[in-house]
């Protein structure tokens, strides 16, 4: 199987997301990963390559990262994925709208995808992961990981989450999260762990007493 992935950044002036157009390069069909905010360059791009679009994947259910899954989904019939857990517990809804539970895998052409749980920044956040890449959501970002406080977060979950992906994401696997501090998305995880501090803990009170310090700066302060 051939993948490709095409890297796209969308904002609004109090954010900047990036979004993933992840092809079969064979059969030309491919996923949208936390399509937001910018459509018509969503659309040009898929128009440009000449795929079809089969499945959006949502990581978890934050505005910032579910905007044009509806619009999308209606315009083009493809399915949505999200995890049941975060489906239920902040009762999202949109069209074609499919719940997915822990390693439920599915196709994208020849494509295998894994969606794989990570709670922490949400109660069911998912990372999916695509032949050699791994699509982090915000739960692992290259330099941190994301946030572990509002509804249904917990650090002691991510910190779970964090150590279960140590143990099965190889070394080689690219990372490409929802969010940029500074380094590009697609760093291979073993430079990733070289960078990111959240990756270190060993205990789980100091990893939660760290993530949930207080005077954080610049939480926000997206590339
Ligand atoms: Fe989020």
């Amino acid at each position: 199987m051939q993948v490709s992935v095409h890297i796209m950044t969308a904002s609004t002036p109090i954010t900047k997301n990036y979004v993933y157009l992840v092809a079969d390069e064979k059969s030309k069909k491919a996923v949208l990963v936390d399509p937001v905010w910018e459509k018509s360059m969503v659309v040009e791009v898929m128009e440009e390559k000449g795929i079809t679009l089969t499945h959006i994947l949502l990581t978890h259910s934050h505005p910032d990262h579910v905007f044009l899954a509806d619009s999308l989904a209606r315009d083009t019939g493809c399915i949505v994925h999200m995890s049941q857990i975060e489906i239920d517990y902040y009762n999202f809804n949109c069209h074609n709208l499919v719940p997915l539970n822990n390693n439920e895998q599915f196709f994208c052409g020849n494509t295998l995808i894994t969606p794989i749980l990570t709670p922490g920044h949400t109660k069911g956040s998912l990372c999916y992961m695509i032949g050699n890449n791994l699509f982090t959501g915000d739960t692992l970002f290259i330099e941190g990981c994301g946030l572990c406080w509002g509804k249904g977060a917990d650090p002691e979950e991510m910190f779970e989450s964090l150590q279960m992906l140590k143990q099965i994401i190889p070394g080689q696997m690219k990372i490409y999260p929802g969010h940029r501090f500074g380094v590009k998305p697609g760093l291979q995880f073993e430079n990733v762990l070289q960078y990111n501090i959240y990756l270190d803990f060993k205990k789980k009170e100091e990893f939660i007493k760290y993530r949930m310090r207080k005077n954080q700066h610049l939480l926000f302060a997206f590339k």
